[in-house]
């Protein structure tokens, strides 16, 4: 018995896509339990459905089949609203693209979680986004813009604004996908940094050597968790 409880709880799941050329399989019957506190790699090669995966578990598409437990609670059948409103508290995002908002310095960046939250005055938001920033060594930053930044510091960004909210699961799909191998190596440590603080991750990466730096592996193939029925 593991008593420490799941923050992924996803039974079956499947996703197609339908277009008039074509359907897609895209996932194909996953079953994937992910405790508080771990450190996954998702790894797999291109379109096996890997970033599918990563939008379900972050309730930004819906699923066709199955069922999807987050910390407990079932998601899966959320309407939109709902799955707005789990996203922001339980949920930090982290993509290959940083998605940084372009307009927005980058303390009103990290700040948009809780902004979208509400209830937070502007100043307890200001202390959260320091300490977030602080923690990937972006302080001295605030007030730029992106596009005043490299690539590996807008990355550092991101994953102060994934951070911020202290959600219950941090997803990452190809965090280091457009990053040189330092920034790369960067990024790797504040996840290693993260999981020692008890985060849970779940990070997306084709590369064998970054996935080997996670606790745990999911081989994924063809929609499914590679080696599984
Ligand atoms: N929005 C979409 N519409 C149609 N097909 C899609 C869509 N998103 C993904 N797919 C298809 O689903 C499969 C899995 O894609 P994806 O999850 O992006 O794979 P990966 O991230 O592992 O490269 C691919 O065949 C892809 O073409
Ligand atoms: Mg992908």
């Amino acid at each position: 018995m593991n008593a420490t409880p799941p923050v992924i709880e996803l039974t079956g799941v499947t996703k197609h896509f339908s277009t008039e050329e074509v359907d897609t399989y895209a996932l194909r019957g996953i079953d994937l339990e992910v405790r508080k506190g771990e450190f996954v790699a998702v790894t797999g090669p291109s379109g096996c459905g890997k970033s599918t995966l990563m939008a379900v578990l972050g309730l930004l598409t819906a699923f066709q089949q199955g069922s999807y437990r987050l910390a407990g609670r079932d998601v899966g059948t959320l309407n939109g609203d709902a799955r707005a409103t789990v996203r922001n508290r339980h949920i930090g995002f982290v993509f290959q693209s940083f998605n940084l908002v372009g307009d927005l310095t980058v303390l009103d960046n990290v700040a948009l979680p809780l902004k979208f939250r509400g209830g937070i005055s502007r100043s307890q938001r200001e202390e959260r986004v320091r300490a977030a920033l602080e923690r990937v060594g972006m302080t001295q930053r605030l007030k730029h813009f992106p596009h005043q930044l490299s690539g590996g510091q807008q990355q550092r960004v991101a994953i102060a604004r994934a951070l911020v909210g202290e959600p219950d699961l941090i997803l990452a799909d190809e965090p280091t996908g457009n990053l040189d191998s330092e920034n790369a190596a960067t990024v790797m440590r504040l996840f290693e940094e993260l999981h020692a603080a008890g985060a849970t991750l779940l990070m997306v990466t084709h590369e064998a050597a970054l996935a080997q730096r996670a606790q745990r592996i999911v081989p994924m193939l063809d929609g499914r968790v590679a080696g599984h029925a």
